[in-house]
Order: C-alpha cells, then structure tokens, then sequence
C-alpha cells in the first residue's frame, strides 16, 4: 500500500468514526488510533466487500447494521478467572475488607459475554459475602450482554477456566457451577441472582451507582490517554473512600492524573484503593 492509499484510508476511518457517531451517537474518536484502524480494516474485509467506504454506507442505511459494527469494533475477548492472581489477590485482600460492608456495590465494566462477572459472583459466594452483594456488569455492546445474561460457552474452554479456577484459589471444582450438554456448558443462573447487566457506555455515560469494588480489565487498551483518564474520573466518582479499582494487567494508573487519588494494593497486579495511605489504613 502506498502512502496515497494510506492517506485515502486514512480517511475513510475518520468518516466511519464520523458515521458511527451522527448516525447512532457511538463515538470512536477517542480510541487508540492504531488498533481501532486494524479491527476497521478486519471488519471491512469481513463485512465490507473489502472496503471502508462499504461499511460507511451499511452503517448509514442498513437497520441492524450498527450491531454488526459494535461486535466488531469491541473485541468482546475473555475467558473465566483470566490471570488468576488477579482473583486470588481478590479472594485473599479485597473481600476480606469488603465484608465490613453491610451491603456491597461492584461495578463490572466492560463484561463483555460475562466470564469475568460469573467468576465474581463465585468468589463471592465461596467467601460467603454474595447474599449482600449487588453487581452491576456493564458494557457497550447489546449482543454480548445478551450472551452475558445467558451464560453459555463453548465447553472446550472448560478445561483452561477450571485450571485458572483452581489456580486462582477455588475451593472446589468449576465444575460445580455449570452443567454441560453436548458442546456448550451453561454456568449455574443462580450465579446471576444479585447481577443487574446493563448498557453503560464508558464514552458517554456517567456514574450510576455507588461502589466499593470497580472492575474494568483489557477495556482501557483500547482507548487514547485522554478517553483513559475520562473514565478513570468516572471510576473514581463511583467508588466510596476506600473503595478498590482493579485494572487490566496491561493496564496502569501511573501516568493518569487520578494516579493521585489512589493507593497501590498490588500495583504488579493493577490493584489499587481510593485514598491516601492515611486514608485506606485498617
Ligand atoms: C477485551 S473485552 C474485556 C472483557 C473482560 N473485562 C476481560 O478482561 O476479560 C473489552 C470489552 O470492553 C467493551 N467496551 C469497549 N468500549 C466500551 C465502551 N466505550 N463502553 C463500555 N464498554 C466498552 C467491549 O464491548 C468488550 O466487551
């Protein structure tokens, strides 16, 4: 590709952004630029004919079409207790504080087909605080919440969910929490009793709910360092004094302006608290 063609693709990105937005109010503009051209590109080969100026025009005139984009656009990627440290560092020092709360708030952001709210919900359970907790599991993209509410997978990723189950410090056996049939293992839809999953879009909505744990893992990636610090600010106005932020492990407050505002619990693990030193202690 020569630099014409860069340049006309270029852009052609830069309309469907535009599109995208007037069309349907999603705004991409403040994504990672680099990432957001390739999954373009990918869908314009998948969906496009080949094209940028095709999907424009899908996005622009076809009914339906904007579900096809979000799906493609959002890279609803995830599996069961993904990094498991992560999960044991949660089982062994968040929710011991978290059970000083007569009732706990957690907001999932970013759920996409909801592997990482089940495995909070049995955390949860396992440590006998799920009966006074409510979770709220939240994400952009209609289709995959749906797939969230219905908590159905493929059964050949029950092998690699169970070791990180275990690895993550279960105390039982995943397979406990789901049943199978055939190709697909359906997670117990008591896990779902105390989840509410709604559309929240972290570009343009605001705080909904006052929480002592924010989960928002492998969502920044994706976004400029300017959209990243919008919606820290947002995780920030939701979380009570105290409350814990948890990131994805590629993720990191360092360079953001709320850096500030929070504590490292396990900065390797991208595990922090809302308050000075002085203010989390205890
Ligand atoms: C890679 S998945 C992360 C899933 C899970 N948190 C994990 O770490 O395994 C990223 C998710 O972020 C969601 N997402 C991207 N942009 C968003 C936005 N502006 N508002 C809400 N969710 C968004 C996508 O739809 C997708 O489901």
């Amino acid at each position: 590709m020569d630099s014409t063609d860069t340049e006309l693709e270029d852009i052609e990105v830069e309309l469907l952004v535009r599109a995208l937005q007037r069309r349907h109010g999603y705004d991409f503009g403040q994504y990672s630029p680099a990432s957001l051209k390739r999954r373009i590109q990918q869908l314009a080969h998948t969906q496009g004919d080949g094209t940028i100026s095709r999907l424009i025009e899908r996005v622009l005139h076809e009914p339906g079409f904007l579900q096809v984009v979000l799906e493609g656009l959002s890279v609803p990627v995830s599996e069961m207790f993904r990094d498991p440290p992560v999960f044991r560092a949660l089982r062994e020092q968040v929710l011991p504080v978290l059970a000083s709360y007569p009732q706990i708030n957690i907001w999932q952001a970013g759920c996409a087909h909801g592997q990482e709210v089940y495995s909070l919900a049995i955390l949860l359970e396992e440590e006998g605080l799920y009966e006074r907790t409510q979770i709220y599991a939240t994400d952009f993209n209609e289709s995959a919440l749906r797939q969230a509410q219905e908590g159905i997978y493929p059964a050949k990723e029950a092998q690699l969910w169970s070791r990180n189950y275990l690895e993550a410090g279960g105390r039982h056996t995943l397979a406990d929490y789901y049943s199978a049939r055939y190709e697909l293992i359906k997670l117990d839809q008591r896990l779902r009793r105390n989840v509410i999953f709604a559309n929240h879009n972290l570009v343009a909505d605001e705080v909904f709910c006052e929480a002592q744990l924010v989960v928002c893992r492998n969502v920044l990636i994706y976004f400029s360092d300017a959209l990243q610090d919008r919606t820290l600010a947002l995780f920030r106005h939701s979380l009570v004094r105290g409350g814990f932020l948890c990131l994805g492990t590629r993720e990191s407050l360092d360079f953001a302006p709320s850096a500030k505002d929070f504590t490292p619990v396990d900065a390797g693990l991208r595990i922090y608290r809302l308050g000075g030193r002085s203010a989390v202690r205890g």
